[in-house]
């Protein structure tokens, strides 16, 4: 049996950060696994234009150099980088998507429909509204990430994802056949279908999905079992075990489309502990760990490193990573908590035994 597995270091192509303190508590996690990391635009307010997401950029910086002093990352990670992206509104303009580009930081802009998701009210009302920003998009090779949820309250709450598809995502393909697109957080057979089978437009339209380790582990019944399980509750929500082979299927069959996207989404745990809990799932400290297990499973960590770390650049037209990580078959118990201002974070999977651990 493996014991040991050496990989070029992966990077993470979906995550929050948050700001503030709560970023100084969670960065240097990310950091410690990951050389990059596509950062969500979801604050509030949510990082709209260029410089706001340089600004923001800056704020990342300067927290992971706070780590890095204090002792708590090492020098790898203190090496760690932000990939900034725009929040997309009905006002984003074909210029800020210019200015966006031409300033070689920001490399997506995120298209939250409005009300879908944690701090997604400024999102887009109708998506024809942002029909110039997202032409500026085709034109300038600008990836358009998409949470990819219909938000009509008439829609089964299961249902949303698979409705997103075929009421917006597909007319807006056949609408810009060479936008760059990324289906975020897939969770349904058919995200994983129509990303493998979409045709290309033309010779810059892509398409391609990333995928939470929590999607690949877990099916609903994770959110129920013996009770209400909330850090098991995130959007798109998780969905029943056959999506989850379909995902797994995948993730492991080695399709460039398909690559490692956290969405780590921290939220206070007395915030998810709650009568309304906030919708995510806290993984960065564990996720390549994570995701071990989950190929694992299917007996095909030989597919990790392209999943983890190749398909990512190769879409982003980034270099892949020189850094390599290892990890170890070795059990540790994941902490039932970890710091955070003014409460604490629960990890996914607080308190359960994990077989992989990154030891280099
Ligand atoms: C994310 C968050 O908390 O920002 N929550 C989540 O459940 N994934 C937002 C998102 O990506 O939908
Ligand atoms: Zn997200």
């Amino acid at each position: 049996m493996t014991t040991t597995l050496t990989l070029i270091q992966p990077d993470d192509w979906h995550l929050h950060l948050r700001d503030g303190d709560a970023l100084r508590a969670v960065v240097g996690a990310t950091a410690q696994q990951f050389a990059r990391a596509i950062v969500m635009p979801n604050l509030k307010p949510p990082v709209v234009n260029t410089a706001q997401a340089q600004a923001y950029r800056e704020r990342i910086k300067q927290a992971l150099a706070q780590a890095h002093q204090a002792g708590e990352i090492d020098d790898r990670a203190a090496a760690f980088e932000p990939l900034m992206t725009l929040y997309l509104t009905d006002n984003t303009s074909a210029d800020e998507i210019r200015r966006a580009k031409a300033s070689g930081l920001v490399h997506g802009v995120k298209l939250y429909p409005a009300g879908a998701t944690t701090n997604s009210d400024a999102g887009v009302s109708d998506i024809r509204r942002t029909m110039s920003a997202l032409e500026a998009m085709q034109e300038v090779g600008m990836p358009l990430l998409i949470h990819g949820e219909v938000t009509d309250s008439e829609i089964d709450l299961f249902d949303r994802e698979a409705v997103f598809i075929d009421q917006v995502l597909d007319p807006l393909r056949r609408q810009l056949p060479g936008l760059r697109v990324v289906f975020e957080h897939i969770t349904t057979s058919q995200a994983a279908l129509y990303v493998r089978d979409a045709s290309v437009g033309d010779s810059a339209g892509a398409i391609a999905a990333t995928i939470t380790a929590h999607h690949l582990l877990y099916n609903r019944n994770a959110i129920f079992k013996g009770g209400v399980r909330p850090h098991w509750y995130c959007l798109p929500v998780l969905k029943r075990e056959t999506h989850r082979l379909a995902l797994l299927e995948a993730a492991t069959g080695g399709n460039s489309r398909f690559f490692l996207g956290t969405d780590s989404a921290p939220h206070a745990t007395r915030l998810k502990e709650h009568a309304s809990g906030c919708a995510g799932c806290y993984t960065a400290p564990h996720a390549i760990e994570l995701y071990a297990t989950a190929f694992a499973a299917m007996d095909r960590l030989d597919q990790l490193e392209g999943f983890a770390s190749l398909f990512g650049p190769a879409f982003y037209g980034l270099p892949v990573n020189t850094s390599r990580v290892t990890l170890a078959r070795e059990s540790w118990e994941i902490p039932q908590s970890l710091p955070f201002p003014g409460d604490s974070i629960t990890p996914l999977a607080a308190g359960e035994t994990m077989q992989w651990k990154l030891v280099a």
